[in-house]
């Protein structure tokens, strides 16, 4: 049998010859600036053995991948009381849009989308200050990834709140339904950094261990909440594209905008891949394909 190591290797040549590599996002020039050249994949296995291949050491915005780790801490604390505030459905709407939200008077449709994430960062919010929120977000990741290294890009951050109008609209209307407990300002300002943390490809890989179930049962989160978490990333984890992912794939994920996916093989992998062009729905194009080859040629997959 072929190991990990060249398996990586002939995917991420594969992927070097790639003529459509999607695009970048555009609504910040940090991200649209992206080399689409690069592409980075890492898995961790159970055994603490870490395979890696492409600029797997380069920091990257993860975005949205973020909303895993927010998901995490909000239902440690909260637990079965945040779905009074948050559902648990997907969505064929876009990531950023506020239809749903009207629709479901306030109840964003699962913690992925914006209008979700927007909630479940201002639970973490609750009794902090925005500092110290992020502190906490910061202090999972590095538990998380093994890494004391992880970092805010302040210059996105101040960029995502210049340019998040939909972002601000969505805090707006969230508030109007009275499902935000902070001023706007306050919850999008803890939102937009917590969205420009970078970390690199084998950093995130490491942090999505604990969802693998690798390490002590209960350690950063209780296993009740594993299930639940990649139960949400299986389904609603690429948002309006997750049903494709999953036929594809067939393993709980979450992508970001800066072309990042976290992916989950329960009990067999961590992986991440980045890759920053993206596809019509905002997921790494290359990243998707990426993990597809994988899961096929190792059958990792959760059916
Ligand atoms: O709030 C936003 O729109 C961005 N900071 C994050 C969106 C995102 O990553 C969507 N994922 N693919």
């Amino acid at each position: 049998m072929t190991s990990i190591p060249a398996i990586l290797d002939e995917i991420r040549q594969k992927m070097a010859c790639a003529e459509d590599r999607g695009k970048a996002a555009s609504y910040i020039p940090e991200l649209a600036s992206a080399d689409l050249q690069k592409f980075a994949i890492s898995v961790c296995l159970p055994n603490g053995e870490q395979w890696s291949t492409g600029d797997s050491r380069t920091p990257f915005s993860i975005q949205s991948v973020s909303k895993v780790f927010t998901l995490a801490i909000a239902l440690g604390r909260y637990g079965e009381s945040l779905w009074r505030r948050v559902g648990r459905e997907p969505t064929t709407k876009a990531f950023n849009s506020s239809q749903e939200l009207e629709v479901r008077k306030g109840i964003p449709a699962n913690p992925f989308v914006n209008a979700g994430a927007i909630v479940t960062t201002d639970m973490v919010l609750k009794g902090a200050s925005p500092a110290e929120a992020l502190g906490g977000i910061l202090q999972f990741l590095r538990v998380a990834a093994s890494e004391e290294d992880i970092h805010i890009n302040r210059d996105i951050a101040a960029s995502e709140k210049m340019t998040g109008h939909k972002n601000w609209a969505l805090a707006h209307l969230l508030s109007a339904y009275g499902n935000l407990d902070h001023s706007c300002e306050l919850t999008l300002g803890t939102y937009f950094h917590q969205c420009a943390i970078e970390m690199s490809c084998e950093e995130l890989a490491r942090s999505g261990r604990f969802l693998a179930g690798f390490g002590k049962k209960d350690d950063l989160v209780r296993q009740s909440s594993v299930k639940r978490i990649n139960a949400l990333m299986l389904t609603c984890g690429h948002y309006n594209g997750s049903g494709e992912f999953a036929y594809r794939v067939g393993i709980p994920a979450k992508s970001g905008v800066g072309g990042a996916i976290l992916a989950i093989v329960p009990g067999k992998a961590s992986i991440a891949v980045w890759s920053p062009g993206l596809d019509e729905y905002g997921n790494s194009l290359l990243g998707t394909a990426a993990l597809e080859e994988l899961s096929n040629r190792m059958e990792w997959s959760v059916f």
